[in-house]
């Protein structure tokens, strides 16, 4: 099936069967039926997601969570619409109220999903910060946001550089307090808090969460999201996720990234079906033992970790049983022809690719069951959804042209601002009716599209996105630095890795000593994941007339086409 890179429609049915006849007739609205304020009037992310659910099924399970260490505790709708509603009223009797900024810094456990549902019942904007963020990337996000109320835990507390951040008033702990007293045990108060506590009714169009994601050419952008996403992330849960009554859902992405908040949970609870969550750090055993444990059902990952689950070999995949998997997702990074034949081979199906980014907050082109696949393509637009390819100057482009992927805007759970920076927002809407996303990639004559790479040079190393120009600031604020230019470099595991050129100051000589420093640097005071793990020292970085970097050169080196002097 494979050799020809096609491969047939699953049989059977799944809930969407007839693309074609949604893509003619589908509007979003037919979905706004769905929710409870379609009647009611009454807004809320949270209630419906886990409220609403409790009224049906209080007794269902919402999520499975186990750590790597052991711990294991599984939370029903009614616990965690119950303790969300004491965290909500421990938020509140902080004095934090609809509009203020929470940030949650903290690694994948229970007290983080319940945190987040307590902010958004009381109208609150959630910041999440991923738990591998160092001083200096917590600092902007933190401040940018002026993020009133931080929880945290014990481990990462010493990372948050609390004199810095005057619009930070409370922070609130969930281990043992080590560090200073003045903190509040989040535990305590939400024990001590009352489980009533009535949703703040809000608009559509309230923000709920500010995500912040790499730019090329600046700091994290803080993508604005509102509680109306969850029209888009209700009907792609159904469609592209065929989520069934029955079903356990496990999205292995961590919540401090939009996949992992959409459909970490936010998506999969508007439906009622569980989530399994797993703390700890990747490894393919874990995640064998995790999937065959809790029987899970649906499984979105991603490329990097499929080629690590693969890299087991096949006497990993023998001692699990994996029966019970019957949909596989995939984002963030080209689905490549090795996973999707190790899928077909070994796991009895293929994986499905689904392509969307942090500002477009739900998923945009995708391959359905219902559908064939063709090798390499991220598939399909979802009904009611425009896409299509421009050039610079957003003209549409014929099939089989190589433009910028846009999107035409007003889909449901579209971002709606870049916080504090409206110019930062409209640069994404300049060639009106498109969103230009930033990505390249053409169509084929039968509208399957093919993605082709970033067109700004922005990294996107194991599904992550890595500005360069962050990694590049700290590399020259370094002494032995002059100048440094930042690019992927094509990588069989990773998909790019994080390539730095460095131009060295008079008097320091290259060394792997002064490689480790620079690479501690950017770890210690960005996140590991967007240090480098290759360099080379050049007489002059590429730059553009107007002084910039000049991405385009460095790829062209990085991808080992050209040579630098
Ligand atoms: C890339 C992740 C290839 C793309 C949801 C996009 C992909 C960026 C795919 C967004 C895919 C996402 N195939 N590349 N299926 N899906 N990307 O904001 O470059 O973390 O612009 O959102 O990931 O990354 P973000």
């Amino acid at each position: 099936m494979l050799e020809k890179g096609i491969i047939e429609p699953l049989p059977g049915q799944h809930n969407l069967n007839d693309y074609e006849a949604q893509l003619k007739s589908f509007s979003f609205s037919e979905v706004e039926k769905e929710f409870s304020w379609y009647e009611t009037g009454k807004v809320n992310l949270a209630y419906e997601a886990v409220d609403r659910q409790a009224e049906k099924n209080g007794s269902g399970t919402a999520l499975y969570y186990s750590h790597s260490d052991g711990q294991q505790e599984n939370f029903t709708f009614q616990s965690l619409a119950g303790l969300s509603n004491q965290a909500a009223n421990m938020f509140s009797s902080l004095g934090i109220k609809k509009g203020d900024r929470v940030g949650i810094f903290l690694p994948r456990s229970p007290e983080l999903y319940i945190s987040f549902l307590a902010a958004i019942k009381l109208g609150a904007v959630v910041v999440p910060l991923f738990e591998a963020f160092m001083e200096d990337a917590l600092q902007d996000r933190l401040q940018d946001s002026g993020a009133k109320a931080l929880v945290t835990s014990s481990e990462l507390l010493e990372r948050v550089p609390r004199g810095e951040l005057p619009d930070l008033k409370h922070i609130l702990l969930t281990g043992e307090n080590t560090l200073t007293q003045q903190v509040i045990n989040w535990w305590t108060e939400v024990n001590n808090a009352s489980p009533d506590f009535t949703s703040v009714w809000v608009a559509r169009d309230d923000p709920a969460f500010i995500l912040y994601a790499a730019g090329a050419d600046g700091k994290p952008k803080g993508i604005v999201h509102v509680h109306e996403c969850m029209v888009g992330l209700w009907v792609t849960a159904k469609w592209v996720h065929d989520l069934h009554a029955g079903d356990i859902y496990w999205c292995t992405a961590d919540p401090g990234f939009i996949t992992g908040i959409a459909y970490g949970f936010l998506a999969p609870w508007l439906h009622g079906i569980p989530v399994v969550v797993r703390g700890g750090r990747f490894n393919a055993e874990d995640w064998c033992q995790t999937l065959s444990e809790y029987g899970v059902t649906v499984w979105y990952s991603a490329p990097t970790a499929f080629r690590m689950m693969m890299s087991g070999g096949d006497e990993l995949l023998q001692n699990y049983d994996l029966s019970a998997l019957r949909h596989i997702l995939s984002v963030g990074e080209p689905l490549t022809a090795e996973v999707l034949s190790w899928s077909i081979e070994k796991l009895g199906q293929p994986v499905y690719d689904t392509w969307w980014m942090s500002e477009t907050g739900m998923n945009i082109i995708c391959n359905y069951r219902c559908l064939k696949l063709k090798l390499g393509s991220i598939g399909k637009p979802f009904p009611g959804i425009e896409t299509s390819i421009v050039d610079d100057d957003g003209n549409e482009l014929p099939a089989n042209r190589i433009g910028n992927l846009a999107i035409k805007a007003g889909w449901p759970a579209m971002f709606r601002n870049v916080w504090k920076a409206p110019e930062k927002y409209e640069a994404y809407f300049k060639h009106q009716p498109w969103f230009v996303s930033g990505d390249a990639a053409y169509r084929d004559d039968e509208g399957y599209y093919f993605f082709q790479g970033r067109v700004d040079g922005l990294i996107n190393t194991a599904g992550e996105r890595v500005s360069p120009w962050e990694v590049e600031n700290k590399l020259t604020a370094h002494p032995a630095v002059a100048g440094a230019g930042v690019a992927g470099k094509p990588d069989n595991l990773r998909g790019e890795i994080v390539k730095a050129y460095v131009v060295l100051n008079s008097g320091y000589s290259w060394s792997d000593h002064l490689a480790e420093e620079l690479r501690n640097t950017v770890k210690s005071e960005l996140a590991a994941h967007t240090a480098p793990r290759e360099w080379q020292v050049t007489q002059a970085i590429p730059r553009t007339a107007d002084g910039s970097v000049d991405r385009k050169a460095l790829k062209t080196w990085a991808m080992g086409l050209e040579q630098p002097e």
